[in-house]
């Protein structure tokens, strides 16, 4: 699929237009078949939490796939897909042993809407079919998904046949509403969806997806702390549950390995893909909690959703093989505690960068921010595609980040993602911090004068 939103694609648009094409990787290097070698600072969107080619990962996914690829759902269970969910459940938390296995993040999140649909009906309360989401907020690209997010340039081509969906605003304390402080953004956020679940009617409302750290649609954009627990209370007060899309900053990207842990808050549901697999082979779930499941088992006796590669038995080995790794190298940890240094030494490297409006995240999730004038925060004009450029030098400098645009309101905004593999060495995470400092001021050397 091409994709002409500069901004998605950093090679669209270059000169001589055309992608280059993968030959291999190994490690935090990918090498086209021209021989070229790319530093991949965002392991794709945020995808390769182990860099490429490791050799553990693809021992076990060649293993599984000498004795068999799949063991269809329906005729088996197998040993690969129930060791996951002994991983999965154990590195979750307490209550989140039950789980469905999918091939994706939009099938992940897609699961869990129908999940939470499924729960209501289960309890009899058929009415509440309606999801509240946030805006500026990336769910996946299936119809259901999608009707939950809000990406304009993605969802433009499909508008009239996406389910309806409440959204309400988004809680970014660099861009925070006019009028509201700092300290009340938190409470201000959750009063949001309050009112709306009140404007709808409680009883018709399903659940609220959001994102703990919002991914591409924001520019990794962290809630401000006690957001997600005032959230929490709000859903509680009014039977809604609560769904937390973890496909980008899950599975140990912000330093815990459910985002929302370190909130000390616990989701009805949660989506995971990205991390889990590690981009070996696809992969991901639909979490949720014991309290959802009993309802539904003693209901239906299980969920009814699913798909033909569910639990597919070597996409599950590669998943059991990730995370092995993960935990037996005590990853999440590292994540925990190299992440504040690595976004501090981008800011100190930024730090004279006008254009540098602001440089966030949690753990190995960084976005940096990128604004036409500093004291105002005003964005760049969209015509210019600044964060499609700064994608652009970065690959002729051999540098791949994900650059993203429309982070403002849909249109305006410009931001770049950094996700480095869990075990990238300081040595390497020096190399990033450069190379991106040299690909934003490359960008702007170049760019038009307006
Ligand atoms: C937060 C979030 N949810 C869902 C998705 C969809 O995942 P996928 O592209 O694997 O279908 C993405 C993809 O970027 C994402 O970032």
């Amino acid at each position: 699929m091409r994709h002409r939103d500069p901004a998605w694609n950093p090679a669209a648009g270059s000169a001589g237009a055309g992608l280059p094409r993968v030959a291999w990787g190994k490690g935090l290097y990918v090498y086209d078949t021209a021989g070229r070698r790319y530093l991949d600072a965002s392991g794709g969107p945020a995808v390769f939490c182990l860099g490429h080619g490791n050799d553990e990962v693809n021992a076990a996914i060649t293993r599984q796939l000498e004795r068999i690829a799949h063991g269809y759902r329906y005729s088996f269970t197998s040993d690969p897909l129930e060791e996951l969910e002994q991983l999965i459940g154990a590195a979750a938390g307490p209550g989140f042993e039950s789980m469905v296995f999918v091939s994706g993040g939009s099938e992940a999140v897609e699961s869990a809407l129908k999940i939470a649909l499924q729960y209501h009906t289960a309890r009899g309360a058929r009415a509440r079919r309606r999801f509240i989401a946030r805006r500026r907020s990336w769910h996946g690209n299936t119809l259901g998904a999608l009707a939950v997010s809000d990406f304009a340039a993605r969802r433009a081509p499909f508008e009239g046949a996406l389910t309806e969906a409440s959204f309400i605003p988004a809680v970014n304390a660099y861009r925070p509403p006019a009028g509201v402080a700092p300290e009340e953004l938190a409470r201000h956020g959750a009063a949001e969806l309050e009112r709306e679940i009140l404007a709808q009617g409680a009883e018709r409302v399903a659940a609220f997806i959001f994102e703990p750290v919002v991914g591409a649609a924001g520019g990794v954009v962290p809630a401000p702390a006690g957001y997600a627990a005032l959230v929490r209370e709000v859903c509680d007060r009014h039977g809604v549950l609560m769904i937390a899309d973890e496909v980008m900053c899950g599975s140990g990207r912000c330093g815990s390995w459910r985002a929302l842990a370190q909130e000390g808050v616990t989701p009805d549901l949660f989506a995971i893909a990205k991390g889990l697999g590690a981009g070996y082979l696809p992969l991901g779930a639909a979490v949720y909690h014991r309290r959802i499941a009993e309802v539904i088992d003693a209901a239906d006796g299980g969920p009814l959703t699913g798909h033909t590669f569910t639990g597919h038995t070597a996409a599950c080995a590669a998943g059991v093989a990730v995370q092995t790794i993960v935990r037996r190298e005590r990853l999440v940890e590292r994540v925990a505690a190299e992440g504040p240094r690595f976004m501090a030494a981008l800011s100190a490297e930024l730090a004279d960068v006008e254009a540098v409006g602001d440089v966030r995240g949690r753990g190995f999730f960084v976005g940096i921010e990128f604004v036409a004038e500093r004291a105002t925060r005003r964005p760049f004009a969209p015509e210019l595609g600044f964060a499609g450029r700064v994608g652009r030098a970065g690959v002729e400098l051999g540098l791949l980040c994900y650059p993203v645009s429309g982070i403002v309101d849909g249109v305006e905004g410009d931001a770049i993602l950094l996700a480095p593999p869990y075990n990238a060495t300081a040595q390497e995470l020096a190399e990033i911090v450069a190379l991106t400092s040299r690909a934003i001021r490359r960008a702007l050397a170049g760019r038009p004068a307006r």
